[in-house]
């Protein structure tokens, strides 16, 4: 049965606005079974550091935006940032993602320097996450053996992009087609948006899911828009007020996009998001990995500078990364589930196409 992108939108769209508890069921059990039977029951880990809070952007959601006077910044040197990956090595983790704000002081050699002595020194995969940078960048940290970059387009809308993204002097290339570019250079490639944002409609957030679809990604990570009050956003909401459609960045709905970016992206790695966790620390993460999500990020960030990366106000505990990562395996086994071995890079099954092209239009029959 060959679908349509009206159909999916339609099909998208009932599924986000539905409220009626029962009903939803129908829906975490869908992307559920989609999970177990695409991804199967390994969670994988990704050790996550993050490497630099310095930043010369002005997103208006972000608390590391160049305008935040008052957050101190750091960069980690080269020995830091190898100590955090070896620590996570030896916890098991078989991905480090270094994730930094969008800081110039990281200049292609040194990354690639790193990458290249991580490469030579563990067995693990390496993420990078450091925003909009050159292809001539991107390309030299392929070479050096980075395997994924990730970089959420936050909204397909142009409008809403424009009004959270002051424009920059240098011309920036859409971020859509960047991560067109980054899978042509063999990375896999990560994306995702915020759920919630002032002036996200239904229909636009429906659009963000059918274009992770499109572009096919290989890991999808979305997260509640959460209101930092160091932040134009947080601190000047009537400067973006809310559209008549608003989708609430509330945890119910973030389960909502995660289940059905599962159903329509059904081999992709997905996270369970710390901003889940920070809206529901009891159990946000099991919820994530029992409505779609396969992959936790522990945060192996040196406690020091892991309380200045603070993109949003934190309530996360700050504990030591291997007390973080030991606490996580646990809440893992106690879903049944088990840690993921080796990089828990994405696999291509032929009946993940088929289980996505038979799906039922309505969410009457979604189960
Ligand atoms: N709430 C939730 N997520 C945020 N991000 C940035 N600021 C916020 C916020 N206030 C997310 C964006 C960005 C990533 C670094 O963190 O999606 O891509």
């Amino acid at each position: 049965m060959k679908k349509d992108r009206e159909e999916d939108r339609g099909f998208i769209l009932e599924w986000l606005r539905e409220e009626n508890t029962e009903r939803l069921r129908d829906l975490w059990r869908a992307a559920d079974r989609t999970r177990r039977e695409c991804v199967g029951e390994a969670v994988h880990l990704r050790a996550l550091v993050e490497i630099s809070n310095t930043c010369v952007r002005q997103c208006a959601y972000c608390g590391l935006r160049a305008g935040n006077a008052g957050l101190e910044r750091y960069r980690m040197n080269r020995e830091e940032i190898l100590r955090c990956v070896r620590d996570s090595e030896a916890l098991g983790i078989g991905t480090v993602v270094l994730q930094g704000a969008e800081d110039f002081g990281l200049s292609r050699e040194w990354i690639a320097d790193i990458v290249r002595q991580i490469k030579q020194e563990t067995s693990m995969a390496v993420t990078l996450s450091l925003g909009e940078r050159t292809i001539h960048e991107l390309e030299t940290w392929r070479d050096a053996g980075a395997d994924r970059y990730f970089l959420r387009f936050e909204t397909s809308d142009p409008d809403l992009y424009k009004r959270i993204h002051p424009p920059r002097r240098t011309r920036p290339i859409s971020r859509i087609r960047l991560l067109q570019r980054l899978k042509n250079l063999g990375y896999e490639t990560g994306s995702g948006v915020m759920i919630g944002i002032p002036g996200q409609s239904y229909t636009s957030l429906a659009n963000d899911i059918l274009l992770f679809r499109q572009l096919d990604l290989d890991m999808i990570g979305v997260g509640p828009w959460l209101p930092n009050p160091a932040t134009p956003m947080g601190a000047l909401r009537d400067m973006f007020p809310d559209c008549p459609d608003q989708v609430p960045n509330t945890e119910d709905m973030a389960y909502k996009v995660i289940a059905l970016t599962r159903i329509h992206c059904p081999e992709a790695n997905i996270p369970s998001t710390t901003a889940l966790a920070t809206l529901n620390a009891e159990n946000g993460y099991e919820r994530g990995l029992n409505r779609g999500a396969n992959v936790i990020m522990p945060n192996c960030t040196p406690a020091g500078y892991r309380r200045k990366y603070e993109i949003y106000p934190k309530k996360v505990l700050l504990s030591h990364p291997k007390s973080n990562v030991e606490g996580i395996c646990l809440r893992i086994a106690s879903l049944g589930r088990q840690i993921g071995r080796g990089q828990g890079q994405r696999i291509r099954h032929e009946k993940c196409e088929k289980r996505y092209a038979t799906l039922p239009m309505s969410t009457r029959g979604a189960a």
